[in-house]
């Protein structure tokens, strides 16, 4: 049985409160998007360069990608909403066959922003016709069946699509080829994270005092997505067991209760960590073999697990598997991590 997480990076499904706040809390514009300067940079002068030419040009496609959570969708809307373009949101999963995908696609208008969430999962039917599209704004279309059956070609609107993907390596080739700008995002640091919980705090009106920041933003994963979720967890927290402000001791009792240690890592990571360990030791184990033992999906513990432990150094890759560190068997021994 997986077990239910608090830093589960996505957002968890049914839930409108939560979907909410999220929404409440995404930055529109660059100047409220803290961090990963490197990609505000390039994006900014890609931009800047558009609109400079005046020409009905459009900013190139543009490809994202990291560990979810990071802000991959809410660059998406902060480029549509820097461009002063609409921006149209879709998911690889969503597009089933290659004329959902020609409709969404005759339907835009020239300058639009098309945001394709998890890229990687679209059909190689679907993605073909993408990315003709994408390279020269043309759609060709079959018109009717068997010996009668001919080939249309349809003008498009010039349009940017941004593609964001937990994971470049599942992205065929050409696909992958047809976008100007490919960027990773960072783990933040974590003044960085500080910076968006006092901005969270700001939004929700709770205070929130210095030191407990500093505390919150240690334990975030790097994240903010997460951030924000353990911010709204301690502030209920303070709200029935004291005045509503969160200083150091209630976000250390409120964090001791969620059972996420000092390095952020909640129960399902020490799960993780320790069937490896004492299954295999200092052997790498595979991917699937993982999955089999903690009950998840490769897939969650490639996208969701595993990428907080490689950046600490808990775990590492190797040709034959994953294995834990010497880091990582010290963090597991250590009895203030089994809270
Ligand atoms: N750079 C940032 N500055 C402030 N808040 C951010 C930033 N990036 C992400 N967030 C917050 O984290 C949440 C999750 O970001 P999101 O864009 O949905 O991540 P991803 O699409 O990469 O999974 C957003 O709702 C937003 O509140
Ligand atoms: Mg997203």
């Amino acid at each position: 049985m997986a077990i239910e997480r608090l830093v589960e990076p996505t957002v968890a499904q049914n839930d409108s409160e939560e979907e909410r706040i999220e929404i409440s809390l995404r930055p529109t514009t660059f100047d409220e998007y803290i961090g990963q300067e490197h990609l505000k940079n390039n994006i900014k002068l890609a931009i800047d360069a558009v609109k400079k030419r005046a020409d009905g040009s459009t900013l190139d496609h543009v490809l994202l990608y990291g560990p979810p959570g990071l802000g991959k969708t809410t660059m998406a809307g902060v480029i549509a909403h820097e461009l002063g373009a609409s921006l149209r949101v879709t998911s690889g999963p969503a597009i089933e066959r290659a004329g959902d995908l020609a409709s969404i696609l005759t339907n835009l208008k020239d300058g639009d922003v098309l945001f394709i969430d998890e890229i990687h999962r679209l059909r190689r039917t679907v993605e073909e016709v993408l990315y003709s599209a994408m390279e020269d704004y043309k759609l060709d279309i079959v018109i009717g069946k068997g010996p009668a059956a001919r080939s249309v070609r349809l003008d498009l609107p010039r349009f940017t699509v941004i593609g964001a993907t937990t994971r470049t390596g599942s992205l065929a080739g050409p696909l992958r080829d047809r976008f100007g700008i490919i960027h990773r995002l960072e783990y933040y640091k974590e003044p960085e994270i500080e910076q968006i919980l006092n901005r969270t705090a700001g939004i929700l009106t709770t205070k929130i005092e210095p030191e407990a920041c500093k505390l919150l933003a240690s334990r975030s994963r790097l994240t903010p997505r997460i951030a924000n979720r353990i911010f709204k967890r301690v502030r209920d927290y303070a709200d029935v067991n004291g005045d509503g402000i969160i200083d150091t001791a209630m976000a250390t009792s409120a964090l001791s209760l969620m059972e996420i240690d000092h390095l952020g890592l909640d129960p399902a990571d020490r799960n993780m960590l320790r069937l490896m360990w004492e299954n295999y030791g200092e052997r790498p184990v595979g991917l699937t073999t993982i999955a089999a033992l903690t009950g998840d999906e490769a897939t969650t513990i490639e996208d969701f697990y595993e990428p907080y432990l490689l950046q600490l150094g808990l775990i590492a890759r190797t040709p034959k598997g994953r294995v834990v560190t010497e880091k990582g068997r010290k963090h597991l021994q250590n009895p203030e991590n089994n809270v």
